[in-house]
């Protein structure tokens, strides 16, 4: 059985007041929550603070992106070892924003991905298709390819500690969710791609979907066989419903 995973991807959002007030009302609310892994990634200069709040606790934090690089000249960046610092267990890599926006490409994505691993960072790897890839049948040879890249550079093995979220872009902050049929498919796909080289480790992997998750859809969507969890943006702003999520997982 595999442990759920519930994470908030709090993007580019959050005074210190709110990210406070968004903390310990999630803290309040989750004691009937038992099973489920619970972690927030909030903007990198709200984590000392986030990491403040949290220590001791059984929430985990972490980043939304990190560099591939240790340290040295790069303006503007953060690295692997400076999240560890800061307490980080967890580090989103190769979000869909950060491919369309800032021009992530599949082999920076894995050069990422490897540094977090380097640091015992756990990457939860982004992948998913846009609507013109999904429309013209094209998602699965999208997700094979972001997937392969990854396990091209790190070995079948390193899948071993690591998530992956199965984000659909055109899911992501359009209020359209994937039905649970549709991310189903794509996260057994995501499995049998993996299990062609070990299938110890495919059955192991966590997968989560991400995209327009809510109270009010995560039961249908974490009921599906593949689907191990949600990597929630917006609804992650909100304790309530957050913690609607983390209950439905749990
Ligand atoms: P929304 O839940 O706002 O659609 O965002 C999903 C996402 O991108 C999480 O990383």
């Amino acid at each position: 059985m595999r442990r759920r995973v519930v994470a908030g991807n709090w993007k580019m959002n959050g005074t210190q007041a709110e990210a406070a007030a968004l903390i310990r009302g999630i803290e309040q609310g989750l004691g009937d929550v038992r099973r489920t892994e619970v972690l927030v990634c909030p903007p990198f200069v709200l984590i000392p603070i986030v990491a403040e709040w949290l220590g001791g606790s059984r929430v985990a934090w972490g980043g939304q992106n990190l560099s591939a690089h240790k340290s040295g000249a790069y303006t503007g960046e953060v690295s692997g070892p400076m999240l560890r610092d800061f307490g980080c267990s967890h580090v989103i890599v190769g979000h869909s924003e950060r491919r369309a926006l800032y021009g992530e490409d599949d082999q920076t994505v894995a050069e990422k991905f490897r540094a977090a691993q380097g640091v015992g960072l756990v990457p939860i790897l982004c992948v998913g298709e846009t609507l013109a890839e999904r429309e013209s049948n094209e998602t699965e040879r999208v997700v094979a390819r972001q997937i392969d890249a990854v396990v091209g550079m790190v070995g079948i093995g390193a899948m071993d500690s690591a998530i992956v979220a199965y984000e659909p872009v055109w899911a992501i902050g359009t209020g359209r969710t994937a039905t649970p049929e549709q991310a189903q498919a794509v996260h057994a796909f995501i499995r049998g791609r993996l299990a062609q080289t070990s299938s110890t480790v495919a059955e192991r992997l966590r997968i989560l979907y991400g995209g327009s998750v809510k109270g009010a859809n995560a039961r249908q969507l974490f009921a599906q066989p593949d689907i191990d969890g949600g990597l929630i943006g917006g609804a992650s702003l909100d304790a309530q419903e957050f913690l609607g999520i983390c209950r439905a997982a749990d």
